[in-house]
């Protein structure tokens, strides 16, 4: 039987933060194996803010090393490049001029987005790109045909509208695109920021206490863990309304360890916080470790650009075929 194909990217607008590993790449890397598995560094959506060429350059290039170093196998996911694919640009033209303002304006991204665009700048030049960001999305799962797509909470509005958007093509234009499947985590598929435990853990944070890095010194790893807000209870026990904080650090440990909340609770039951944090600090610090050890073997290396172009290759080949039958589909190509 054929394998079922994944796919799924990660935008490069800044470092990748722990909430990125537990929410997306560890599954990833636990896919690879049974899935056949496409990953990519999503640099076209990391241009629908302002962002330094300089710092994308920068920021695409640590999260392509980061990819493999967190174990993606380049002889068992296909990893790649999003703009390595002009097709994905034509295909996400095809599905905006069949979506509507409204619908994309209802996405809960792009209302906090441009919230924040608005209260941050003052201005009310809010970027198309930021309200065409989903048929762009859409567009990298369609290109695919992917099955599946494993995400963190917050994309799976975005999962929906793709599979709204696949549906109306195939009623209008004839069958063309699958239907793909969201698979979120029950477990981590929302870390939250460690100094306001109500917040998702993000890379854009202003506040450096509140996130850690893939690339973050371990010394202030664990200076950042032992800051993390919690209680006054001194009770570990998982308890998201009452007790974020705490809830939050379990999460990660549970992430990390494969422990259940209730083992955690039963290991920290008459200890502190201080006790608890430590152990957080020890596992968290323990897989950086190991991923940033494999970081520096892979950054400058010439290996990380072969198996670069190998994925592009092979997401091209994939990507042509389809654009190709969704074109005559349509009616853009009149010769087949
Ligand atoms: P982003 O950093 O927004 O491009 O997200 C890339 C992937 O990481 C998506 O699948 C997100 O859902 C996931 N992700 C980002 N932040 C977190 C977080 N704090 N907790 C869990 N998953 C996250
Ligand atoms: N929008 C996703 C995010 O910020 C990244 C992304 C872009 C993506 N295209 C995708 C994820 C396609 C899955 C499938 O998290």
């Amino acid at each position: 039987m054929e394998k079922k194909r994944l796919i799924s990217g990660i935008t490069s607008t800044g470092k990748m933060t722990l909430g990125n590993y537990l929410g997306a790449m560890q599954q990833f890397v636990e896919l690879q194996d049974e899935f056949e598995m496409m990953v990519f560094v999503a640099n076209l959506h990391a241009i629908v803010l302002p962002i330094e060429a300089k710092v994308l350059k920068e920021n695409i290039k640590s999260m392509v090393a980061l990819y493999f170093a967190c174990g993606l196998d380049p002889n068992k996911a296909t990893v790649f490049l999003q703009s390595d694919v002009l097709e994905v640009t034509n295909l996400a033209w095809i599905l905006s001029c069949n979506s509507t303002i409204g619908e994309l304006e209802r996405m809960t991204q792009f209302k906090d987005k441009s919230t924040k665009v608005r209260a941050d700048n003052g201005t009310n030049f809010i970027p198309t790109g930021l309200l065409t960001y989903p048929t762009l999305m859409a567009a990298d799962i369609l290109l695919y045909d992917a099955q599946a797509v494993p995400v963190g909470k917050d994309q799976k509005q975005h999962i929906e509208l793709t599979r709204n958007l696949a549906e109306r093509l195939n009623n209008k234009f004839g069958e063309m695109f699958t239907i793909p499947e969201p698979i979120i985590r029950e477990n981590g598929a929302k870390i939250m920021d460690l100094q306001d435990p109500t917040k998702k853990m993000s890379k854009s944070s202003t506040n450096p206490k509140s996130y850690i890095g893939l690339l973050d010194d371990l010394k202030q790893v664990e200076s950042k863990i032992k800051a993390a807000v919690t209680d006054s209870e001194n009770i570990v026990k998982f308890d998201v309304e009452n007790k974020p904080g705490v809830s939050n650090l379990m999460t990660i440990y549970s992430c990390i360890t494969k422990k259940t909340n209730s083992q955690i609770e039963e290991e920290f039951k008459g200890k502190n916080y201080g006790d608890f944090k430590a152990a957080i600090a020890k596992v968290v610090i323990k897989l950086l470790q190991k991923i940033q050890d494999k970081y520096q073997e892979l950054f400058n290396s010439q290996q990380v650009e072969d198996w670069l172009e190998q994925g592009a290759l092979k997401a091209r080949t994939i990507a042509a075929r389809k654009l190709q039958k969704v074109e005559w589909k349509v009616g853009l190509k009149y010769k087949k």
